[in-house]
């Protein structure tokens, strides 16, 4: 779906599940594997997907509720997390209204996922001391047009969390299945 001017625009995600295209992706990302350690409590997944992520932290043990809007993506973490046996709290809608108390939460992971306007919401969510993990695309190198509004700018992710101590911070070129994308990687405690 584009745009005259050829930038892509909101993925229909259902569609995107239905059709395979997250088929395969049961890893969880890198960063977490490096960093999962650090969380110690009950963690959100903002925007979980078919829930690699989640999953992870559930098989480390931890309370894990996530928040997805499609309904698909949904579905397939619930069969997901059936067949290893993990139970995580799962709830569907708009992470634009995350209906999440403050300070309900140790941990915070976002994967993939921009919206600017939640991010106080995201930062309200963790206790203090809580650790926040975030990884998205950077619009540098993107080597096919997507929406700016979904990309983030150069230095820009740490400055989005001020009240945050980073703990690691890196923007660069990784190679993703035979595809090589700009992104932010940032793993920071609430102060
Ligand atoms: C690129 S995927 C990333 C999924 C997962 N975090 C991962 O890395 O595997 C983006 C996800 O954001 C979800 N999403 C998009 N807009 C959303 C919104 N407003 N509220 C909640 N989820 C949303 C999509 O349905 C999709 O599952």
């Amino acid at each position: 779906m584009r745009k005259d001017n050829g930038v892509r625009e909101t993925p229909d995600w259902d569609d995107r599940y239905r059709k395979g295209f997250y088929d395969g992706a049961d890893d969880p990302h890198d960063l977490l594997v490096r960093y999962g350690h650090l969380f110690t409590g009950r963690v959100a997944d903002i925007a979980m997907g078919s829930g690699r992520d989640a999953m992870f932290l559930a098989s480390r043990g931890l309370p894990v509720t996530g928040i997805e809007r499609s309904w698909e993506g949904l579905r397939l973490a619930r069969e997901a997390m059936a067949a290893r046996g993990y139970s995580i709290g799962m709830v569907q809608g708009d992470a634009a209204r995350l209906p999440f108390r403050s300070g309900s939460f140790q941990g915070v992971i976002v994967f993939y996922f921009l919206m600017r306007e939640i991010v106080p919401d995201i930062a309200a969510v963790l206790d203090r001391g809580g650790i926040l993990m975030y990884e998205t695309f950077l619009k540098a190198g993107e080597d096919h047009p997507r929406n700016p509004a979904f990309l983030l700018d150069k230095g820009e992710l740490p400055a989005l969390f001020p009240g945050f101590e980073p703990i690691y911070y890196d923007e660069g070129f990784r190679e993703h299945k035979g595809r090589v994308r700009a992104t932010a990687q940032l793993v920071a405690r609430k102060i």
